[in-house]
């Protein structure tokens, strides 16, 4: 184990993160055990199972803050997190699209042995395998919570919708505010095709362009007035935006988001939570908004 170095990246907000997950899941296995569901947690961005590099991130040297390396260490990532929470849940799905990193999720059943046959292992991209999942299994005796820890935007929204449609599944997402959704959003408006497809994918819908830029009167040196197209948007309506999308379609929402900043206190993310099931949801959104807050 010694000869591995892993990049911990981002200091305290990866801290952050992992701390409100692993609050989460103990508050949430605590409570579910007392039912008679089977319950499940589902890693859809597992990685390594450690703290890990944000080499392959989407972005490259465009955002630099998630290249900061603070230190090297070998420190559990959510997936070893979750399996370490008691009560355990029934089952374990981790899902990394990288060839490598997927195998080393192949350690955890022989570290976690009484844990070997609950865990389950998928090399693929996870909205392709979360939609089939959520869409063709029958879900009413399930209930799971789902981690979506994305370097960026890859996160569609008809994965949200199918997540959403179970009703069995609570989520923490982290919502790339400032490492790139903001970025894109150019003060003048002017957004390359790809991107604003990009943006399209990520909020399911074309209608965040008229909410963040406005056509502003402004009058020159000659008193003629004509029309400029500005942003108008500031990281809370981009971030309220996207709550606002998600209780559209999730039983409930946490309306408080946590922003998860880095060491010059600019939001990278904000962790969002949504409650799938109708009947836990307003207990579930309660504690995860405390959680959120703490
Ligand atoms: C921020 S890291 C995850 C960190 C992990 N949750 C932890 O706490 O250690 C994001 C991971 O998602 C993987 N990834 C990127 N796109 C993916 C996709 N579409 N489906 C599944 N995994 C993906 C990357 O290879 C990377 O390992």
């Amino acid at each position: 184990m010694a000869a591995k170095i892993l990049q911990q990246f981002g200091g305290d907000w990866t801290e952050q993160k992992l701390a409100a997950l692993k609050k989460y899941l103990t508050a949430y296995i605590t409570i579910l055990s007392k039912y008679p569901f089977r319950t499940a947690y589902i890693d859809a961005f597992a990685g390594t199972g450690y703290r890990e590099s944000q080499d392959s991130h989407e972005f490259g040297p465009l955002f630099p803050e998630l290249a900061e390396t603070e230190s090297q260490k070998y420190l559990a990532g959510s997936a070893r997190i979750a399996l370490q929470i008691q009560p355990p849940f029934t089952k374990y799905i981790f899902i990394e699209q990288n060839l490598q990193r997927s195998q080393e999720l192949f350690a955890l059943p022989a570290e976690f042995p009484e844990l070997a046959e609950r865990i389950e292992i998928i090399n693929s991209d996870c909205n392709a395998w979360l939609q089939d999942r959520c869409l063709n299994f029958d879900w009413s005796k399930n209930r799971a919570v789902l981690f979506l820890d994305p370097f960026g935007m890859q996160v569609e929204w008809t994965t949200m919708e199918a997540i959403a449609k179970t009703q069995a599944i609570d989520v923490l997402i982290l919502f790339p505010l400032g490492v790139a959704v903001n970025r894109l959003l150019r003060k003048d408006g002017e957004i390359e095709d790809g991107w604003r497809n990009r943006l399209n994918i990520l909020f399911g819908t074309s209608d965040w362009y008229s909410a963040f830029y406005k056509e502003i009167e402004e009058s020159n040196l000659f008193d003629s007035s004509h029309k400029v197209r500005k942003k108008t948007a500031t990281l809370k309506s981009i971030s309220d935006y996207y709550v606002e999308r998600l209780s559209t379609i999730f039983a409930a929402v946490a309306d408080r988001p946590r922003a998860l900043c880095n060491s010059r206190n600019n939001p990278l993310f904000h962790l969002c939570f949504a409650a799938g099931n109708p009947k836990g949801a307003d207990t579930a959104v309660k504690i995860a908004q405390h959680i959120l807050e703490s």
